[in-house]
């Protein structure tokens, strides 16, 4: 799978989402989150982003290794305020924002702007 990492996290800027061919890059509250099991790994979303936060799994930068299971955790894991975890919707775009992020990315400090 391919990965969304830190640098995304209040940048969101969404053009991964556009290229996506399977809509399976999921959009939070400050970060995007890409399906583990859905994504097909065309990799047509990497060069697009604008602040290089997408990598094949198998290509991200140490610092940016927690995000591999972050992302499937967004899936997987039970996230605040909701009753199961999201699992596989199969869509994106039918799903909208998501009022929920992964402890990882909530735990992030607040970019400077
Ligand atoms: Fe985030 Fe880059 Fe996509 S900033 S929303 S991963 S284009
Ligand atoms: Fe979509 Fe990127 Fe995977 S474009 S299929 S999330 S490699």
């Amino acid at each position: 799978t391919y990965v969304i990492g830190s640098p995304c996290i209040d940048v969101k800027d969404r053009a991964c989402v556009e290229e996506c061919p399977v809509d399976c890059i999921y959009e939070g509250q400050r970060s995007l989150y890409i399906h583990p099991d859905e994504c097909v790994d065309c990799g047509a979303c990497e060069p697009v982003c604008p602040v290089e936060a997408i990598f094949y799994e198998d290509d991200l930068p140490p610092d940016l290794e927690p995000y591999l299971q972050d992302n499937a955790d967004f899936f997987e894991e039970t996230m605040a305020g909701q009753a199961e975890p999201l699992g596989s919707p199969g869509g994106a775009a039918a799903v909208g924002t998501l009022p929920f992020d992964t402890p990882l990315v909530t735990a992030f400090p607040p970019r400077a702007t």
